[in-house]
């Protein structure tokens, strides 16, 4: 896709973080927003964000670990702008809790919304995708798509088997005018943590929720607004694969080079982080 003016792009959790910044930058690069979110407030404030920059924007409450609701949405956004030719994944939550005290619908809440709100919405939205002359599938995984870390068993989980989905919905699509991204971001500092649900901290002891916020704070070091540049930049140079930020670097070649050592330096590099 060579340019983002006047196409169809809708985004899932574009209230906050990722999902608002990209909504933003698609509005100044003249794209037509569909924009959905769980959380209607912070929806509204991305909503008026986009309009002040002459945008036209269809916004709708959704909740993606609904899959009538993705479905409703993604028929509601064809009949009021037309059938989309980009649909951004991008809602996500966060839990940390370890294996064994995992309580069942926790696990449930984060697989519902990060791993069957992304298959949903793929899903719903491809036979608009493949109607149009072109479009562009965009899953947010996470470097927690390449890396396991203690207590984000269920993160993980939900962020490989993206991962896996996206890459053979790629493959799938490869001889059509449809292109897949995936994305790995690096630490993003955005809400993701105050949003999420957290019991134990990956040196396995009770989360301090203050001191968690503070020690993300301290790793998340690219801003939202430039992880929307680099997404929109992938959609433009059709790029398969994203890593956003140095750290999703390191991390990427780390997995590469010591594919069965890396837990070593994760539990260091956590110790690190635990000490400061
Ligand atoms: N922030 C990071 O460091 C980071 C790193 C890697 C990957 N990611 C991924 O990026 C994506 C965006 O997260 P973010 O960092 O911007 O976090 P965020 O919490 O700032 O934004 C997430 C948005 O998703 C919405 N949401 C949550 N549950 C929802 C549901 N059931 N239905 C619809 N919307 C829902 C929230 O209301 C919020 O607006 C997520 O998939 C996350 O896993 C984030």
């Amino acid at each position: 896709m060579k340019t983002l003016a006047n196409k169809v792009v809708a985004i899932t959790g574009a209230g906050s973080g990722i999902g608002r910044a990209l909504a933003v930058r698609c509005a100044g690069l003249g794209a037509r927003l569909a924009l959905s979110d769980v959380n209607e407030a912070s929806l509204d404030e991305a909503v008026a964000r986009c309009r002040a920059v002459g945008a036209e924007v269809h916004r709708e409450r959704v909740d993606v670990g609904r899959r009538d609701e993705i479905y409703a949405w993604a028929a509601e956004v064809e009949r009021s702008l037309g059938p989309a030719e980009v649909i951004v994944n991008n809602a996500g939550v966060s839990l940390s809790q370890t294996v064994a005290d995992m309580r069942d619908e926790d696990f449930a809440w984060l697989m519902d919304i990060n791993f069957w709100g992304v298959v949903h919405g793929t899903r719903a939205f491809l036979p608009q995708l493949r109607s149009r002359a072109e479009g562009h599938v965009v899953n947010v995984s996470s470097v927690f798509g390449i890396i396991a870390v203690p207590t984000q068993s269920a993160y993980n989980a939900s962020k490989f088997a993206l991962r896996g989905f996206t890459e053979a919905l790629r493959m799938e699509l490869g001889r059509t005018s449809v292109r897949v991204t995936c994305v790995h971001p690096g630490g993003i500092d955005t809400n993701i943590v105050t949003n999420g649900r957290h019991y134990r901290d990956p040196t396995m002891r009770a989360v301090d929720p203050s001191e968690l916020a503070r020690a993300f704070k301290r790793v998340a070091r690219t801003s939202p607004e430039e992880a929307a540049r680099q997404i929109c930049g992938a959609i433009l140079a059709e790029r398969p694969r994203l890593l956003i930020g140095r750290d999703a670097f390191v991390i990427d070649k780390l997995q590469r080079l010591l594919p069965d050592a890396y837990d070593r330096l994760v539990g260091s590099a956590m110790r690190l982080i635990d000490r400061k």
